[in-house]
């Protein structure tokens, strides 16, 4: 329901830019457009007709994760999105899985080594050593290719097929952008209801790299309907993703902004472990009018007080209850009207 969480976010995106933070916003329901172009910032769209390529197989130079190398940090991703791909995978199959990844780094001379990401020039010896660029990264064709080699990854290989020949091929590209804007918007909307969770891990995990290039800027990451990514039709790999994304933003200088309307949705998955995760760690939350078996659920994984639950259940339109620290503040959502023109 409409209460005014993505109107809220626009008006905090707006304000947020005069302050010179850096924004980067995953937008399924093409929302964020027309403040996207008030803004100068850069959107980019992904669908059947983009011309736009982010390739999931990129290992950036901030790429690396918990002290884990390039290439191990890289499959622990990209388990996690082909796992959104091809549903829930036993241990012999993610076994076999990581075996075809490590097999399609091999063949751009990338292995577990970290200073195989690196270019190899006799000209540069002694010189700062050059980090891989996009062009020598692997495309998904690639790896449909070797899963097609092995029968036990043949269905796997099969389920590839509308990401490498069909309707989702803009996947099967080398990375054609270059983003430097302190605002991105990445629209998804058109990869169509049963599509958007791949598209929003795809730049959800680029947006990630970015935010983790230079502590010193302020930046803040957008995930509007994050129940797609967190969700009962979500999976551990990418909920345990986004969680530590939320959990360790502020260490890079930045924040986290998870919108969600499905509060059921969020505390399904795993027994509801990552919705509570992200909860706790989020030191503001703001609640919206809910529904009285949405509080029910709010309830065993918060302190409410009774007026308060009465409070959030007679929230109006753009009306909330914060949650800062021990505070608890009822707030009205206003806006100058060249505000809301801007956004809308
Ligand atoms: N604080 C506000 N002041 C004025 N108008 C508002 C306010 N909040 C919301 N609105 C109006 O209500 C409309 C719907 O709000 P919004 O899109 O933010 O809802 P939402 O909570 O994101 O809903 P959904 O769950 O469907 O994504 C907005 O387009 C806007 O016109
Ligand atoms: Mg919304």
């Amino acid at each position: 329901m409409a209460h005014g969480k993505s109107f809220f976010t626009k008006i905090l995106i707006l304000r947020s830019y005069l302050t010179g933070i850096e924004q980067y916003i995953i937008d399924p329901e093409r929302e964020y457009q027309k403040i996207c172009n008030k803004l100068n910032g850069t959107y980019i769209q992904i669908g059947a007709n983009s011309k736009t390529y982010i390739n999931i197989f990129d290992i950036r130079e901030e790429s690396q994760e918990d002290g884990n190398g390039y290439l191990a940090s890289k499959i622990n991703k990209l388990v996690g999105f082909f796992k959104l791909i091809f549903g829930n995978i036993d241990e012999e199959e993610k076994a076999i899985l990581e075996e075809k990844i490590i097999e399609l780094y091999e063949t751009k001379k990338i292995n577990f080594e970290d200073s195989s990401l690196y270019k190899k020039d006799e000209k540069t010896v002694n010189i700062k050593p050059v980090f891989k660029e996009s062009k020598d990264m692997p495309t998904l064709g690639e790896f449909y290719e070797i899963l097609g080699k092995d029968p036990k990854t043949k269905q796997m290989q099969i389920k590839l097929i509308p990401f490498v020949k069909g309707s989702l091929n803009f996947f099967n590209h080398q990375t054609n952008v270059i983003l430097d804007n302190l605002l991105i918007v990445a629209d998804v909307h058109d990869l169509g209801e049963e599509n958007l969770a791949f598209g929003m891990y795809l730049f959800t995990e680029f947006f990630w790299d970015k935010i983790k290039a230079n502590r010193r800027i302020k930046k803040a990451i957008y995930l509007d309907e994050a129940w797609r990514l967190i969700g009962v039709t979500s999976n551990k790999e990418v909920a345990s993703f986004i969680y530590k994304i939320f959990k360790t933003i502020r260490k890079y200088g930045g924040s986290g902004v998870a919108i969600t309307q499905d509060i059921s949705d969020i505390f399904s998955l795993d027994g509801g472990i990552y919705g509570k995760c992200l909860l706790n760690n989020s030191n503001i939350k703001m609640f919206f009018a809910l529904e009285e078996e949405n509080i029910k659920i709010l309830e065993q994984n918060i302190t409410l007080t009774e007026k308060e639950k009465i409070e959030i259940k007679s929230l109006k339109r753009g009306e909330a209850l914060l949650f800062a620290n021990q505070e608890h503040v009822l707030l009205k959502i206003d806006n100058a009207n060249f505000e809301k023109e801007m956004i809308e």
